[in-house]
């Protein structure tokens, strides 16, 4: 049951109960009317101490496409943080106000603290470089929608991989799938974390560190590309030196297999040229919509209006 339960990490949620995620907004996504109204009278806050289009929007579309409401900040410049109010402080606040948290915070760690002050339900959307679980749902579920399995893939994630939390949250739900391969292709500066790594050894995922996405590409079944988070650089002209190391274009896109599909958690700067766009196996903007249908299902789950498993 994933009513009253938090999501700070991937692991929280069993496969079975991803699954089940997965198979309630594929319902939603073909019933324009399955669910709706579902959460009248439920309150979500959106606590955003980051920037973020896709996350806050699709999380706040969510909740009035079931009905419900949300309120909430955008940046943390416009809360009581800006006065020196405590994480654990605005949070025992929303949760005597909402029936469910969702917040992003550049802190790693900060949503499990929340976690410990809430007394509602806290949805993790990005604390720092270290995870963002439901940008992996939305993963999820595009993989299984356009490939058609969640086993038997090779995937291949490109760009920044020491701060892209959404490359460490999907690396680590993958690995829970059978006959999975990942090829990490990043500039050394910018490799896959050490205790990424570790696990995946742990668990005996076949997995490979490469520099050159060209001799990748005709490998690939799942290209995952991701910018260079400027943000958590603490030198520009690093970020300057290494943001353009990877751009995705038709000349790359020509190596490939014809059934690849490219995701990428958005925002794009410059690593995946505008040409691509239209090219079928772009799936990045797909997925950004797959990401509306699956924490609707994700909301009526934990809200307790929907119960599945
Ligand atoms: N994918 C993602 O987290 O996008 P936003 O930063 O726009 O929310």
């Amino acid at each position: 049951m994933i009513k009253n339960r938090s999501l700070i990490e991937p692991e929280d949620f069993s496969i079975t109960e991803m699954e089940s995620l997965f198979i309630l907004a594929e319902k939603i996504e073909k019933d324009d009317k399955y669910l709706r109204e579902s959460c009248r009278g439920k309150l979500l806050a959106t606590l955003f101490f980051e920037p973020s289009t896709r996350t806050r929007l699709s999380f706040e579309a969510a909740m009035l496409r079931l009905g419900g409401s949300f309120l909430g900040f955008a940046e943390p410049g416009s809360s009581s943080t800006a006065k020196g109010e405590s994480l654990a402080d605005t949070i025992r606040m929303a949760s005597s106000y909402a029936d469910a948290i969702v917040m992003r915070n550049p802190k790693e760690g900060s949503a499990l603290l929340a976690k410990q002050y809430s007394s509602v339900p806290v949805i993790n959307a990005g604390d720092g470089g270290h995870h963002h679980p439901t940008q992996t749902l939305t993963d999820l579920l595009t993989i299984k929608q356009l490939m058609g399995r969640l086993d038997n893939l090779t995937v291949g994630f490109c760009g920044d991989l020491k701060f892209g939390r959404t490359v460490h949250s999907l690396a680590k739900a993958l690995a829970r799938y059978k006959k999975i391969k990942m090829l990490f292709i990043s500039p050394k500066e910018l490799v896959l974390p050490d205790y990424i790594k570790n696990l995946l050894k742990k668990q005996n995922i076949e997995f490979e560190e490469r520099e050159v996405l060209e001799k990748s590409m005709p490998d690939i079944d799942v290209l995952y590309m991701t910018r260079v988070q400027r943000e958590r650089f603490f030198n520009e002209d690093d970020y300057i030196r290494l943001k353009d190391t990877y751009v995705l274009n038709p000349d790359k896109m020509a190596l490939s297999k014809k059934d690849m599909v490219v995701l990428h958690p958005l925002p794009r700067v410059n690593e995946i040229a505008v040409e691509v766009d239209s090219d079928p196996r772009a799936a990045y903007f797909k997925q950004a919509k797959y990401g509306m249908f699956v924490r609707m299902a994700l909301l009526a789950s934990i809200l307790g209006v929907k119960e599945i498993i």
